[in-house]
Parts: C-alpha cells; structure tokens; sequence
C-alpha cells in the first residue's frame, strides 16, 4: 500500500470511495475538485495498483487542522488502512508545526470513534442532537 497527496485529476476515484460509505461527507466529484482547488486543503490517500482505497481530507493553516471526510473501501475495511492514513496524516502535519487537529463524528459511528481514540483523540464536546433526534455529534481533537 502507498500513501500520497490526491491530485485534481484523483476527483473521481476519491468520489467513487466516498460512495460506498454512507457515514463519508457526501462530496461526490465536483466537491472534491472543489476540495483539490484550495490551499490549504490537503487529501492524503492510499493506494493499492494504483487504486484508491481510501482517504483522509484535512484543511491545515496557521496551527489548526480540521479533518473534514475519511472512508476506506469496506473491501479493505478492519486492515489497518484508516489508521495508517491518519497516523501518517498527523505525522506530515507535525512536520509543519505544533498543529491542534479537530474533527466531528456521530457518536454512534463506533468504528470511527475507535480508529479516532486509537490515534489520539479525545473528547472536546457534544452537539446533542446534531445528526436528528437522538444522534449526537462528538467534537475530538488532538495535539500534534
Ligand atoms: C472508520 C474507517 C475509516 C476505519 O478504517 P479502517 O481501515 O477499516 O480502520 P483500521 O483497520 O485502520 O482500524 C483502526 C482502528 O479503528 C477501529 N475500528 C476499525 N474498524 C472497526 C469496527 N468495525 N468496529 C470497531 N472498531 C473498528 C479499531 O480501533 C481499529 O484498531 P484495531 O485494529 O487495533 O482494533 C472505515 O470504517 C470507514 O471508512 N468508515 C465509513 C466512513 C466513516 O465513518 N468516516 C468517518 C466519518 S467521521
């Protein structure tokens, strides 16, 4: 498996990934073009023959990051791809700078929430509600 930066022409592949996990942003193509345009975004994927099998969309600028969309292709899921993109992810993000790395995920997204723990993450608040009734968002976040 490699890991690298997604390029503008990776838009579609991205989309086609993000589409087999309902619990992923919902960008599709145009969003992630969109993504690949600004600045300070950065889209780390893994590759696999030169597929994508997953990814994680952040946005870093001045000693803040947000993590905005993941999703792993479920015919990859449980292999350790989720984690060694973060892990990697948070290690380029150190290199630039102390750097305080935020994200939000349903509180019932227990894969998710695991592989976040896992990376370091710990609870910052709750959005009751925030996904419909009973559906609470998790704010974590973590120092890198
Ligand atoms: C969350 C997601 C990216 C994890 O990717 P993955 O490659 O399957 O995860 P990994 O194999 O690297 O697992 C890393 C850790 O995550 C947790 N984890 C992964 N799958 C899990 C599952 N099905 N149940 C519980 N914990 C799980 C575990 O803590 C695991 O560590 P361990 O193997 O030491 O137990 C993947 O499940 C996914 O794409 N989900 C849908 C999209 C999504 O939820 N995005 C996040 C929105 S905020």
């Amino acid at each position: 498996m490699k890991l690298r930066l997604a390029r503008q022409t990776d838009a579609a592949s991205l989309a086609r990934v993000e589409q087999t996990r309902p619990q992923a942003a919902g960008w599709g193509e145009s969003g992630f073009a969109g993504e690949l345009g600004q600045p300070c975004a950065r889209i780390w994927c893994a590759c696999e023959e030169n597929e994508i099998i997953g990814f994680v969309a952040l946005r870093a600028a001045a000693g803040f990051c947000e993590i905005l969309n993941v999703a792993v292709l479920p015919a990859y899921a449980g292999k350790g791809v989720g984690y060694r993109l973060l892990a990697h992810s948070l290690e380029e993000l150190k290199k630039q700078g102390a750097c305080r790395v935020t994200l939000e995920v349903a509180q019932d997204n227990k894969p998710a929430c695991a592989l976040y723990k896992k990376a370091g993450f710990v609870p910052l608040g709750l959005r009751k509600d925030f996904y419909g009734a009973g559906r609470n968002a998790l704010i974590l976040g973590t120092d890198v």
